[in-house]
């Protein structure tokens, strides 16, 4: 084959593998996964350049098979200031090894700042922003509460959490956003994903003048 028909025919491979490690952790746990098809290359950007352009430390919740990982490298954060993190071991297992510079993590998102902690580079407990690849919408609204009351406990005050959805609003509702002291804005709208998809930037509520 000619080198360049060999590569398309390698990405194209990897590409159709992933997508059939993922459908089969969908129909092995649907609610968790949250979805049949990985997102695309086209949101991962979408989700990187939510993010402040000097950002430092990341932390990616739900990674998958790490379609927005991919492109949170290319965009925006230095593979040494990854840390991903997924509670499936199966997909755990193949995201160490495609990105073995970043920090790779098998846990629950409730228990990040135990397990930032608990990770070279990340002791301190504190990053600069969250990436969510979860499926809020999937997830019983305790579980999210609980989540997004970790994922604040390690951002600074003027951190962010950057979330997909697939939904016509913000996944996280106004009640919950309310209760937790956060404002929600919608950043992007991508077409190019399956289904099509909006990136929100959540962040704490500034203080009353
Ligand atoms: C919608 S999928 C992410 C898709 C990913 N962006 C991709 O393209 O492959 C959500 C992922 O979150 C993981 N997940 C679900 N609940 C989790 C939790 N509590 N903590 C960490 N990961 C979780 C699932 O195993 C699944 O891989």
């Amino acid at each position: 084959m000619h080198s360049s028909q060999e590569s398309s025919f390698n990405r194209w491979r990897s590409g159709a593998s992933r997508n059939w490690v993922f459908f089969r952790q969908w129909l092995r746990a649907p609610l968790t996964t949250a979805s049949v098809v990985p997102s695309s290359p086209r949101l991962g950007r979408a989700m990187a350049m939510a993010l402040p352009a000097d950002v430092g430390r990341v932390v990616e919740l739900g990674a998958g098979t790490g379609a927005i990982t991919r492109e949170l490298l290319r965009y925006r954060v230095r593979p040494e200031q990854l840390f991903v993190l997924e509670l499936n071991e199966e997909l755990h297992d193949d995201l160490t090894q495609a990105f073995p510079l970043s920090t790779v993590v098998c846990g629950d998102a409730r228990q990040l700042p135990q397990l930032l902690a608990a990770h070279a580079g990340f002791r301190d407990g504190s990053v600069d922003a969250v990436v969510s690849s979860l499926g809020f919408l999937s997830m019983p609204p305790r579980l999210v509460e609980e989540i997004l009351e970790a994922s604040f406990a390690c951002l600074p005050e003027q951190g962010v959490l950057i979330q997909f959805t697939y939904g016509p609003k913000c996944p996280v509702p106004a009640p919950m956003l309310r209760r937790l002291g956060l404002i929600a804005r919608r950043v992007d709208f991508t077409l190019m994903n399956l289904p099509p998809a909006s990136v929100y930037e959540l962040r704490r509520r500034p203080a009353a003048s």
